[in-house]
C-alpha cells in the first residue's frame, strides 16, 4: 500500500509530539484511516540540534521548498509558530493543493479568514483543533457537537502557562517569575511568553472560539484583554481568604445581534468547578440555549496532549482523502456574519 506522505514544518516540543503518535499508533492509524501514513520531510531551522525523538537524518531539511514544494507530499502539518512565515508557507502549500493541519493561534485568529477561503477556492482541508486548549477538542465539540444548538455564552481557562504559574502560586506560594521559567522549560509558554501573561494567547484562542461557537466574524480586536503580569502573591491569598481562586478567564457572551469578549484575571468562587482546574490543565464551559450547561476538561498545552488533537485532524484530513470529500468539512463558522460588539 503506498503510504500518505505528510510534511511537517518545525519539531520542537509540538512536533517531537506529533512523529512519537504517528511512529507509536501506526496500526491503530492505520485501522482508523486504511492508510498507512508516513512522516516524509520536516522543516526545522537547525538540522543538527539534539531533538530527544528519533527521526531519520536524511527527513530533516532546513529547506522549506523540500516540504511545501514536495509533489509526494498532500499534508502539511505546521507546528513552526510564528505569523507572517508560517502564513506565507500555508498559503503556498494551499496553492499547490496540500491540505493544511495547524496548532497556531496566533494565526488563525488573525489571519483564519483569508487562510479558509484559500483552502476553500483550493479545496483543501484546513483544520487546527490543537491552535485552542491543547488536548481538549473543544473546536470539533464548537463546529460538529453543538451545530444543533445556538451558543450563548462559552467560558475559560485556555492558556496552560498563565493557570500553572497562578495555580503553584496559590497553592505552593511560588514566586511567579520562578514558575514561568519552569512553564517554559515544560514547553508549555509561548516562545515568547509575553503572549501568555498578558493575555494575548488567551484573547486569540477565545477569538477562535468566539468565531465558531457563535458562527461571526469577530475580530482579536474585539477581545479586551487583560493579563496576569499585575496579580500579587497578596491578591492571591487576599482572594483565598474570601474563599476564591483568581484565575485567568475567557469570557465570550453572545444577547441576539451583541457579542462582547474578554480576558481577564478574574476571581472564581471556590464552589465553581473553573477554581479547581489547576496546573496545565484547561476547561471551557459552553452554554447553549437547547443543552443547557456543558463543560470540558483536559490538558491544554504540552507536546503529547497537542499532537494528541493535530494527529485527530490527521485522522480526520486523511479519512476525507480516502472518501475524495477535502474542502468540504473545514473548521469554519457557516456564515460570516458581523455581529455587535462592546466596542461598536
Ligand atoms: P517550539 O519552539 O518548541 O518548536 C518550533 C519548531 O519550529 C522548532 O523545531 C524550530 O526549529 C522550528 N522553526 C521555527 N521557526 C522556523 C523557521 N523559520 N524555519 C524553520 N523551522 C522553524 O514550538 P512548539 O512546538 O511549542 O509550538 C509550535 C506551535 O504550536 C506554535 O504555533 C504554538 O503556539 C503551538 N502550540 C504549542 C503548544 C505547546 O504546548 N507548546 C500547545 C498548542 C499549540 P529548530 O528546532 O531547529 O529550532
Ligand atoms: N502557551 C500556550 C499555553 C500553549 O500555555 O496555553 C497552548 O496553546
Amino acid at each position: 500500500m503506498k503510504p500518505i506522505k505528510v510534511g511537517l514544518l518545525g519539531l520542537g516540543t509540538v512536533g517531537a509530539g506529533v512523529v512519537r503518535i504517528v511512529e507509536g499508533h501506526q496500526q491503530d492509524l492505520l485501522s482508523q484511516t486504511g492508510a498507512s501514513i508516513e512522516i516524509a520531510q520536516i522543516l526545522v531551522q537547525d538540522k543538527s540540534k539534539n531533538r530527544g525523538v528519533e527521526v531519520d537524518a536524511d527527513k530533516l531539511t532546513e529547506d522549506p521548498r523540500d516540504v511545501i514544494e514536495n509533489p509526494e507530499i498532500d499534508i502539511i502539518i505546521e507546528v513552526m509558530g510564528g505569523i507572517e512565515l508560517a502564513k506565507s508557507y500555508i498559503l503556498e502549500a494551499l496553492d499547490r493543493g496540500k491540505h493544511i493541519i495547524t496548532a497556531n493561534k496566533d494565526l488563525m485568529a488573525l489571519h483564519g479568514p483569508e487562510i479558509l477561503a484559500k483552502a476553500a477556492e483550493k479545496g483543501c482541508d484546513v483544520l487546527y483543533e490543537a491552535s485552542v486548549a491543547g488536548g481538549i477538542p473543544i473546536i470539533r465539540t464548537l463546529v460538529e457537537g453543538f451545530s444543533s444548538d445556538r451558543i450563548t455564552k462559552i467560558m475559560g481557562i485556555v492558556n496552560g502557562t498563565t493557570n500553572y504559574i497562578l495555580s503553584k502560586m496559590s497553592q505552593e506560594g511560588a514566586a511567579y517569575g520562578d514558575v514561568l521559567k519552569e512553564a517554559q522549560e515544560l514547553g508549555y509558554a509561548e516562545s515568547d511568553p509575553t503572549s501568555d501573561v498578558e493575555g494575548f494567547d488567551a484573547a486569540r484562542k477565545m477569538t477562535i472560539l468566539g468565531t465558531l461557537g457563535f458562527h461571526a466574524n469577530i475580530s482579536l480586536s474585539d477581545v479586551e484583554v487583560r493579563g496576569i503580569s499585575q496579580v500579587s502573591k497578596e491578591d492571591i491569598n487576599y482572594g483565598k481568604q474570601l474563599g476564591y481562586e483568581v484565575k485567568l478567564l475567557g469570557i465570550a457572551e453572545r444577547q441576539d445581534e451583541h457579542i462582547s469578549i474578554s480576558v481577564q484575571p478574574t476571581m472564581v468562587k471556590k464552589s465553581h468547578p473553573l477554581a479547581s482546574v489547576n496546573g496545565v490543565f484547561n476547561a471551557v464551559y459552553v452554554y447553549g440555549e437547547a443543552v443547557g450547561e456543558t463543560m470540558f476538561y483536559g490538558p491544554g498545552a504540552g507536546g503529547m496532549p497537542t499532537a494528541t488533537s493535530i494527529v485527530a485532524d490527521l485522522v480526520a484530513v486523511v479519512r476525507n482523502l480516502k472518501l475524495g470529500i477535502n474542502g468540504q468539512r473545514a473548521f469554519a463558522p457557516y456564515k460570516e456574519k458581523k455581529l455587535k460588539t462592546d466596542e461598536q
